[in-house]
Parts: C-alpha cells; sequence; structure tokens
C-alpha cells in the first residue's frame, strides 16, 4: 500500500502549442484518446441550434438530457446526474458519499487519488502486474477487501476503472460481480468508471447496476462522442446517491452547448455504429504494427489506445521529446503510479495519422538507440 502522487494529463496541446510555437492545428495529439472520427454531425446542428439559448442560463436540471439517457439505459431520471464531464462527478463522489479511504489498482488515472487528496482522505493502491499483461487484478482487491479489519481507518471505497486507462485492460461483467458482492456485504461503496466503455459494451456493468445500492458508475461523454472541449459526463446510481451527489455540485456546472451536443451524440445510433466498426478495424491493424516493432510490448486493449512498453535502454521522456519536435504528442505514463520508465499511452486516431506515428516511432527507434 502506498501513498500516492498525482501525474499530469494527457491532451494539453495549448501547452505544447506554445511550447513547439505551432498553432494546436498543426499538432497530432496521441496523448488524449477521443473519437478519431470528431463528433456527429448532429452536434454542429444541435449546436447552431441552441446559439439563441446562449442568453440564457442552461437548465440546472440537465432535463433533457437526463430523460434520454435513462431510455438509453433503461433507468429512471432520477438514478442520473449530469457533470460538467465526468472529472467533476469524480470531484464530488468522496465528499458526497463521505468516502473517507479509497481503493485503487495501479497503474490507473490519477483524478481518483486527485479527488481523494481534495476532500481530505487517503488512497491505497494494489498493483496490475506487468507478468500479467496489467490485466485488472480483481482478485487481488477482493483479497485485500475481505482480509481487512473493519475499523475508522478501514476502505470504505473502491474505484475500479473499467477498461482502464492507461492500460486498456478491461474485467468481464462476473469479475465485477465478484468485486460488487464483496464490497456490498462490506457496506463499502464500489464507483466504476466506464469513460471508455462504449468500445466494449458487453463489458459494461451500467445494465446490471441497479440491483446494486452501493454502486455508482460514471460514463464520459467527451471521449466517444469526441466532444472533450465541452464537458459533459454523468454518474447512474440510486436516487438517494444522486441526490447527495447533486448537493455537492455547483449549479448549471453543464452550459447549454454542452447539454445540447450531448443529447445530439446519444441520439445518434448510426454514429455510434460506425465509431465501435472503425475502432475495432483500425485498432486491430494498429495493435498488429505495434507489436512488429522491435522490442516494443504492446498490451491488449479493449480501448481506444494502447498501452506500450518500448524497448530496454530507452527512457519515454526522450522518445517523446523527439516525437513532441515533429509535433506528435504521446502520454508519457513514466511517472504513473505501478508503471515504469518505459510506458506509454498512445490513442488510435485516424488511419493516416496513425501510420504517420508509427513511421516516426519506427524511425526513432532505429535511429537512435540508447
Ligand atoms: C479513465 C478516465 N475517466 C474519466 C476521465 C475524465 O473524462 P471527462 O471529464 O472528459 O468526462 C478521463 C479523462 O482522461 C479518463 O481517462
Amino acid at each position: 500500500m502506498a501513498r500516492l502522487r498525482s501525474p499530469t494529463h494527457g491532451g494539453n496541446v495549448y501547452a505544447a502549442s506554445r511550447d513547439l510555437g505551432r498553432g494546436v492545428h498543426n499538432l497530432i495529439d496521441f496523448s488524449a484518446s477521443i473519437n478519431p472520427l470528431g463528433p456527429s454531425p448532429r452536434v454542429w446542428r444541435a449546436i447552431a441550434d441552441s446559439r439563441d439559448l446562449m442568453a440564457h442560463y442552461p437548465d440546472p436540471d440537465c432535463w433533457e438530457l437526463r430523460h434520454t439517457l435513462a431510455t438509453c439505459w433503461d433507468r429512471q431520471p432520477e438514478e442520473i446526474a449530469v457533470g460538467n464531464g465526468s472529472t467533476e462527478l469524480i470531484d464530488v463522489l468522496p465528499r458526497a458519499l463521505k468516502i473517507r479511504h479509497l481503493l485503487v489498482a495501479h497503474p490507473t488515472f490519477s483524478e481518483y487519488a486527485a479527488a481523494m487528496e481534495r476532500a481530505g482522505g487517503r488512497v491505497s493502491a494494489v498493483y496490475a502486474k506487468r507478468a500479467e499483461q496489467y490485466m485488472q487484478p480483481i482478485g487481488d482487491l477482493c483479497h485485500v477487501l475481505d482480509t481487512r479489519r473493519p475499523k475508522s481507518s478501514a476502505i470504505d471505497g473502491v474505484m475500479l476503472c473499467n477498461p482502464n486507462s492507461p492500460t486498456g485492460q478491461a474485467c468481464t461483467v462476473d469479475e465485477i460481480r465478484r468485486l460488487a458482492e464483496v464490497t456490498q456485504r462490506r457496506g463499502m461503496w464500489l464507483l466504476i468508471d466506464e469513460a471508455f466503455c462504449d468500445y466494449c459494451s458487453d463489458r459494461s456493468f451500467l445494465p446490471v447496476a441497479a440491483l446494486w445500492p452501493r454502486v455508482v458508475i460514471l460514463r464520459s461523454v467527451t471521449k466517444f462522442y469526441a466532444l472533450p472541449g465541452l464537458r459533459v459526463g454523468y454518474a447512474v446510481a440510486k436516487p438517494a446517491v444522486i441526490k447527495a451527489l447533486r448537493r455537492q455540485m455547483p449549479p448549471w456546472s453543464v452550459n447549454v452547448m454542452g447539454q445540447a451536443a450531448a443529447l445530439a451524440a446519444v441520439n445518434d445510433s448510426s454514429y455510434v455504429q460506425k465509431s465501435v466498426r472503425f475502432m475495432d478495424r483500425e485498432r486491430e491493424r494498429v495493435g498488429i504494427m505495434l507489436a512488429a516493432l522491435p522490442g516494443c510490448l504492446v498490451t491488449p486493449t479493449y480501448a481506444n489506445y494502447f498501452f506500450l512498453e518500448i524497448p530496454r535502454g530507452w527512457h519515454v521522456h526522450d522518445l517523446s521529446a523527439k516525437l513532441r519536435d515533429e509535433g506528435l504528442l504521446i502520454r508519457d505514463c513514466s511517472a504513473v503510479p505501478g508503471a515504469n520508465s518505459r510506458l506509454i499511452r498512445l490513442a488510435v486516431r485516424s488511419q493516416r495519422e496513425n501510420d504517420f506515428l508509427l513511421q516516426a516511432l519506427s524511425k526513432i527507434l532505429r535511429e537512435h538507440r540508447p
């Protein structure tokens, strides 16, 4: 068990643009994993149509969006809270649910630890193992929960990122059910971040989560629907939990354009199908090419990114600096607890962009052997 630090995030194209003196549009960002097809065409129309609403405050209840999401998931609107990206919900969860000690599985998304730190709580961790291709350590999580004695500092919440970022590994619904049984038996919260689960919907716990009173599921509308700049995410849980969450949130945190865009996006089923089909194909193609890079190790992925270990002798800093000079941004995972100094996360983007990255990667690794 270790106290945690908070690493930085991918996706800061503005800082890279300032550093490199290049416009944001002259960068290719593989450090944030956003649907490479871009937003649904319906989103542009919805944004144009909602222009006049900008002179009003946004709907603080996100009424229409919540009703639509409730229909999508066969839940009640009272079981859904919409936030300014799922990050806002991650931030309020520890305070809203009075979670004091969270268990996570590293390497994982840094905001869980950051939110606990802001709320004055603490975090303990188990570690996914390199030898097991960073598979989700469900057995270890259950073991820690089952063997800890109940006392005031005992773990009272578990965060599972599924599929996990940055590894891309995802556990099955049966594995999550096993974890949920332990957490429910022990009266703990199980928080499941499904920010990337649109790419592996058969591994989503959302369709069965209604049976579990102390389970909260988080979904993001920014990644799969390519709206990170508009900031929309939601939580699904029992109405009392949703009420507690909303009490901690400021009013109007989801703006007019965000609500309109999210509503249009989630209603566009042909965009959803096209996006999943594209990613299934392109991810397989990129995975084969990455695995063929000498000395590189690719982790199996269920999401729209790869967790890649570069050859021995390299440090990610050197590789990412060289790629950055060419306008290619990657996610350096060397500071992520549970990762090593050779691990990076690469988004799967368009075929042309992926080929460009692969060529640059292969050339740098060949020509600059450490
Ligand atoms: C695993 C995971 N969860 C949640 C988020 C937050 O996403 P958003 O606030 O854009 O919904 C991120 C962002 O990178 C993430 O990687």
